[in-house]
């Protein structure tokens, strides 16, 4: 294989867009294909579609090797591996749509030269699947791991890659295990099943983390802990290790809700009750109503009641809002009767579709105006920098819930503001 391999990618979303052009980065023509006409026309105009620090700057600098299609036939004649990267989307019964990705194998077709390299995040068993309808082309599962707001860094310095594939397909792992060479991670080979699983496996236990130091902040809150210490003591043991262990408003997002989900309807079809993830989604979904109990404790019904969301999107540096939690909460307090304002740096425009009655600010300082509460949901650094004596001057009501325990609880106090967290000390009354 010669070191200019040149590459197919099927979807130009967060994975495959990184996908394309951090192979650009290395040096490959990379043709990369899309079916919605204006994602295409955006990007062969130079526009992302979406928000990922970073990746402009690779795609306009990697120009003359990336191409931008919506034809299969230009990828098919250009590129012998072919990432696929299309959404899987959770379906009514939680089980993953997989409709996407099995009509990009249709469009792919079989041929004894060609591999198809999943990206995509599938329920293990499709490979074989996949194999079975078209057993001349050639099958690699290599699950991504990148996280939204870091996916270019994520993507160019993995952990581990995990390359599976079955016999008769050597040929294509090996050519897919020389791709990522460059990048210096440990290249983990294996089986298709088990490599389909290690991506559910992982994202699985993520959540099971968080819901479980979530549970931790919710005694905390009874027993008089501070579950930001508590996890920082638990953190220092190697066998835990400190992260995904911020007690917060629960895990949202595009994929840990949507793999957690399909990790236990895979294992409810096989005829196995994965009973610890069933808590962990039922801890999870309870967890993001949780803020609505701390407002309500302060402010009894909330009906009528003007309340401002700091941050939307389900991440900061990111403007995905699938599963965020504000979703819910805005959802959740509208049904209450509140009035909802919000502001987010970068997620407006995906989130005025998803949430029309909520009234959006062009600055946290506009948002907080009038307001009877805020509640943080996303950690923005800049919600850090925060005047919080002008927030408590502006505020109807100095109430501030900290969904994400990131704010400084004693400057936030000090400036008048009544504050909660989670799974921190009860809120004491405001000190000025
Ligand atoms: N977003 C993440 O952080 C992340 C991280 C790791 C893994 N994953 C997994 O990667 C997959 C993709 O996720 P995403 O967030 O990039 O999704 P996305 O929805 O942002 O992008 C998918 C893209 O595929 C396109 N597409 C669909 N069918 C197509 C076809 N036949 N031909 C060409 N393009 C087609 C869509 O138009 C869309 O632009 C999912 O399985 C997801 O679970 C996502």
């Amino acid at each position: 294989m010669s070191e200019r391999e040149p590459i197919g990618v099927i979807g130009t979303g967060w994975v495959g867009l990184v996908t394309a052009a951090c192979f650009a980065e290395l040096g490959h023509r990379v043709v990369a294909r899309d079916i919605v006409a204006e994602k295409v026309a955006a990007l062969q105009a130079g526009e992302l579609p979406f928000h990922e620090p970073g990746l402009a700057d690779l795609v306009t600098g990697n120009a003359e090797r990336l191409t931008f299609t919506t034809g299969i036939a230009e990828v098919l004649d250009e590129a012998r591996l072919i990432f696929v990267c299309v959404q899987t989307p959770p379906t009514h019964s939680g089980d993953a749509d997989l409709s996407a990705v099995i009509r990009a194998v249709e469009e792919i077709g079989s041929a004894p030269d060609r591999a198809l390299v999943m990206k995509s995040t599938v329920p293990v068993g499709t490979g074989k699947t996949i194999k079975r309808e078209a057993p001349e082309l050639a099958y690699v599962s290599c699950p991504e791991f990148l996280r939204e707001g870091t996916a270019v860094k994520d993507f160019m310095e993995p952990d581990r890659v995990v390359i599976g594939a079955g016999t008769g397909d050597e040929w294509a792992a090996n050519a897919v295990a020389e791709l990522y060479e460059p990048f210096g991670a440990p290249i983990l080979r294996t089986d298709v099943a088990s490599a389909e699983m290690v991506k559910l496996a992982s994202n699985a236990f993520l959540a099971t983390k968080i819901s479980f130091i979530n549970e931790i902040a919710n005694v905390s809150e009874e027993v008089g802990a501070e579950v930001t210490e508590v996890a920082r003591g638990m953190g220092l043991d190697d066998r835990i290790g400190p992260k995904f262990l911020r007690a917060g408003a629960g895990y949202s997002g595009s994929c840990l809700p949507k793999d957690v989900s399909g990790l236990k309807q895979l294992a409810g079809n096989s005829g196995y009750h994965f009973q610890l993830l069933t808590s962990v989604i039922e801890v999870n979904e309870l967890q993001k109503r949780r803020l609505i109990g701390k407002l309500n404790k302060h402010l009894g019904s909330l009906a009528g009641k003007r309340v401002a969301l700091l941050g939307l999107a389900f991440k900061p540096d990111t403007d995905d809002m699938r599963e965020a939690a504000s979703l819910v909460l805005a959802a959740r307090l509208e049904s209450e009767g509140a009035a909802v304002v919000a502001y987010d740096p970068v997620a407006e425009e995906r989130a005025r579709e998803l949430l029309p009655a909520v009234e959006m600010s062009q600055s946290a300082m506009d948002a907080v105006d009038g307001a009877d509460a805020v509640v943080l949901i996303t950690e923005w650094p800049e919600f850090a920098e925060l005047d919080w004596a002008e927030v408590r001057k502006r505020m109807n009501t100095p109430l501030l819930v900290d969904g994400r325990n990131f704010l400084d609880a004693e400057a936030v106090r000090a400036a008048g503001l009544t504050y909660e967290g989670i799974g921190r000390p009860s809120a004491s009354e405001p000190q000025g």
